[in-house]
């Protein structure tokens, strides 16, 4: 296996980590790196484990929390509600010792307003710091341009000292790096070797898209479907104050300094937008950026419909785009997206976790999806996520609730009251139940990732639609390798369905995973919202 450990073709699936919600081992409400140590357990190399092959965990780095750690001070090290750079070094050793890889999030856009670099820029205008960032002055009296920022209102804040304005594409408390800058570039990339040097395995590098933008900072045009209050992000066509074509040639930079470790890899956090173009190129372009180590997360996952239609027309065009040596992403949820359970349901959150883990690729599952967590409810004065203020549906927090670990006090998360609330379904949805029930999500997530990690098949195998009917709400596919082939067959109608898997089929993994389809001549017979992987 060697000390870069198993490589990343190999990689079932990256589990993903919000730190203050998984587990608080020093009982203050917010989970901590020690509370990931403490669960590597039950992540790898137990025979309880879940059985992931790599981690990323989102940021842990000294921050003010304006964005919960999205906002960051220092990047190379510790929030001490966190824990230390050597709890870091502790964790990653544990890891590395069950075969886990870690990745961390790395925050190239903008960092907080607490970082040294802006304070130093903010204090003296002439000093290096201050072209570290975007800065303009007033064009007549007031804002350059009508950007607006993702969490709301001008991208714009002016800073009385100076009398300029600085950018700011998500809160004001984040200002905007400016990447044209080669003594910033060169900073960040030192970033990268630092933790590169500890032994991480790669980076989730966050909000890309933002990273380069119109030079000449022409203005959006209005978007005509908007319909709103004004002043939010939807209420223009974002064509010029992203994806500029330079941030390929700075996502590449970065990924020169991650190739020359052995067995690492970047993650791109974007965002396609179809008023920049067909949404092909987009993604062409960031599979281009480094096609050995790179790959975006295809979001798409996250915003589609229930059915097998739209699910199935997804995969397949999406699969019909790559090129040979592109490497999909799949998701369906993270930090900042509803749960799972609460999009599509209970029984249908069975039918996305097959989905998920047999799609090709290296496919990321959100904590706490695996025991079926559900998006958990916060009153308005409970609420913490500053994206809330603008935001209708009341931000993120729903999907941030602690780690269900226990049916015991505060879901075993902690012995302190938790930053935010543990739902009362945690008692029947939890990790200590879940492991002793043969037919728990866990359970199916256990096995199918268990699959996923024996059979090369379903992480690099050919994907073939066999069947996508709109009616019958039934997709059907193959993943073939040179000598082996699976079918996967999923049922998202509340109806009991006929599937043709075809002779000889042999099931491997079914919903319920302690119970049998029943199969005849190579006919299945599903139930409302079950699926089935089987041998072909
Ligand atoms: C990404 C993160 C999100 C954060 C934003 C700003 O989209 O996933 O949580 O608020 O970037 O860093």
């Amino acid at each position: 296996m060697g000390l870069a450990g198993k490589p990343w073709g190999d990689v079932n699936a990256i589990y993903q980590i919000y730190p203050r919600s998984f587990m608080d081992a020093n009982s203050d409400g917010v989970g901590d790196l020690r509370g990931v140590i403490d669960k590597l357990d039950y992540l790898k190399g137990h025979g309880r484990s879940l059985g992931v092959d790599a981690l990323w965990i989102s940021p842990f780095y000294p921050s003010p929390m304006a964005d919960f750690g999205y906002d960051v001070s220092d990047y190379c090290d510790v929030h001490p509600m966190f824990g230390t750079l050597d709890d870091f070094k502790e964790l990653l050793e544990g890891a590395h010792a069950r075969d886990l890889k870690v990745i961390v999030d790395f925050v190239p856009n903008h960092t907080s307003i607490e970082h040294p670099w802006f304070q130093e820029a903010l204090r003296d205008p002439n000093s290096d710091k201050r072209d570290y960032y975007v800065w303009h002055e007033p064009v007549d009296g007031r804002e350059p341009n009508n950007w607006v920022s993702i969490f709301g209102g001008s991208i714009w804040e002016y800073d009385q000292r100076s009398g300029q304005y600085y950018m700011h594409s998500f809160l004001k408390e984040q200002p905007d790096l400016n990447w044209e800058n080669p003594r910033l570039r060169a900073e960040m990339k030192r970033i990268l070797t630092f933790w590169l040097d500890l032994g991480v395995d790669g980076f989730r590098v966050d909000a890309v898209w933002h990273m380069a933008k119109d030079k000449k900072l022409r203005d959006e045009p209005k978007n005509e479907h908007y319909i709103g209050p004004p002043g939010t992000y939807g209420e223009y066509k974002r064509i010029y104050s992203k994806y500029a074509p330079e941030l390929h040639d700075y996502l590449r930079e970065l990924t020169d300094i991650v190739e020359s470790y052995p067995n690492k890899i970047m993650v791109f956090e974007t965002s396609p937008d179809e008023d920049l173009g067909p949404v092909v190129d987009q993604y062409a372009a960031l599979y281009d950026v480094n096609p050995r180590i790179g790959l975006p997360f295809n979001f798409g996952g996250m915003f589609l419909p229930w059915g097998a239609r739209p699910m199935g027309d997804f995969v397949r065009d999406f699969q019909a785009m790559l090129r040979p040596t592109d490497r999909p992403a799949y998701c369906f949820s993270n930090h900042d997206q509803p749960r799972i359970v609460s999009r599509f349901g209970r029984r249908q959150s069975r039918v996305v976790a097959m989905l998920l883990l047999t799609l090709p690729g290296l496919p990321t599952v959100y904590y706490g999806d695996e025991v079926g967590m559900e998006n958990v409810p916060v009153s308005p004065h409970a609420m913490q996520d500053p994206a809330s203020a603008n935001n209708p549906m009341g931000g993120r927090d729903p999907e941030r609730s602690p780690m269900q670990w226990t049916s015991g006090r505060y879901a075993g998360f902690s012995t302190h009251k938790p930053w935010l609330p543990v739902p009362i379904s945690a008692r029947v949805y939890n990790v200590a139940l879940e492991q002793r029930r043969p037919s728990s999500i866990f359970a199916l997530y256990k096995k199918l990732l268990a699959l996923r990690r024996d059979e090369p098949v379903f992480r690099d195998g050919m994907f073939t639609e066999l069947h996508n009917d709109e009616r019958r709400n039934v997709l059907v596919y193959e993943r073939r390798g040179a000598d082996k082939a699976y079918r996967v067959a999923l049922n998202f109608s509340g109806k009991y369905r006929r599937v043709k898997l075809g002779r000889g089929a042999k099931v491997v993994c079914f919903t319920y995973p302690n119970r049998r389809p029943f199969v005849r001549n190579g006919t299945v017979l599903l139930g409302p919202y079950e699926g089935v992987v089987a041998r072909v």
